[in-house]
């Protein structure tokens, strides 16, 4: 029996959070407002949604466990995170890539030849992965904020992170040595959700979809790494 509840929507908390509430607007979805800077979650007037604010990173683990029925995150967070979730399309939102970046004098220099690179990271997956895949010795360390102090401190010698306007790394005086992954935001949807909800959501997904593209047609791939076999 189809649920009658609202559609719940994980939205990523902070950086994307306002810009993604105007497209949902423009694309003409009921958004209503939260009363408070610390409520959590607000279901518009009509019952139709009810929004969550999620830790960014959380937001694939809520839709994956029918925390949420749909959510927004980015490729980048999708991929690190390895959840069962429906992948729809991609939205114009949230474009930025991973990157492997560290102090000036490590440009142009054989990541190959350092004896054990020290990467750190909040990726400790994609990291890994993209290592083993290019055959590269490196001890990855766990940092969950502020990643550019790692090679400040002596802590690490590079790291791989997320850049966007490239602000943080050139006001810390690290340098981009190698692009590893575009990323920007996605659709996801909970594979229960949509066999028991399957017109609602297919109405939420189309709403979305005129300025959006399927994630299998452009040049972004599946979150592919870059230099890795599709
Ligand atoms: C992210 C990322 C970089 C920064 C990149 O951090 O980890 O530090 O944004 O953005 P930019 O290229 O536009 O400068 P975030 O702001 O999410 O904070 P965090 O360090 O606490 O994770």
């Amino acid at each position: 029996m189809a649920e009658s509840r609202s559609l719940r929507v994980a939205i990523p908390k902070g950086r994307l959070e306002n810009k993604l509430f105007t497209y949902l607007r423009q694309a003409g979805m009921p958004v209503g407002q939260f009363d408070d800077t610390r409520q959590l979650t607000h279901t518009t007037s009509d019952g139709q949604f009810e929004y969550i604010l999620a830790k960014p990173t959380d937001v694939p683990t809520f839709v994956a466990y029918r925390g949420a029925d749909v959510g927004f995150t980015g490729l980048d967070t999708l991929r690190e995170e390895e959840v069962d979730v429906i992948e729809t399309f991609v939205l114009p939102l949230g474009h930025c890539h991973l990157a492997l970046a560290g102090p000036p004098e490590w440009q142009g220099r054989s990541l190959h030849l350092s004896d054990k690179l020290r990467v750190a990271t909040k990726y400790t997956r994609l990291a890994s992965a993209y290592f083993t895949a290019h055959g590269i010795n490196a001890e990855i360390i766990k940092l969950n904020g502020s990643v550019e102090l790692a090679p400040l401190t002596g802590m690490a010698d590079i790291i791989l992170d997320l850049v966007e306007t490239g602000n943080t790394l050139r006001a810390n005086g690290l340098v981009e040595l190698h692009q590893v992954m575009d990323s920007q935001l996605i659709v996801i949807v909970n594979r229960s959700s949509y066999r028991l909800r399957v017109e609602c959501i297919d109405r939420f997904l189309q709403l979305l979809r005129p300025l959006s593209r399927n994630l299998e047609s452009g040049p972004i791939g599946k979150g592919t790494m870059h230099g890795e076999q599709r």
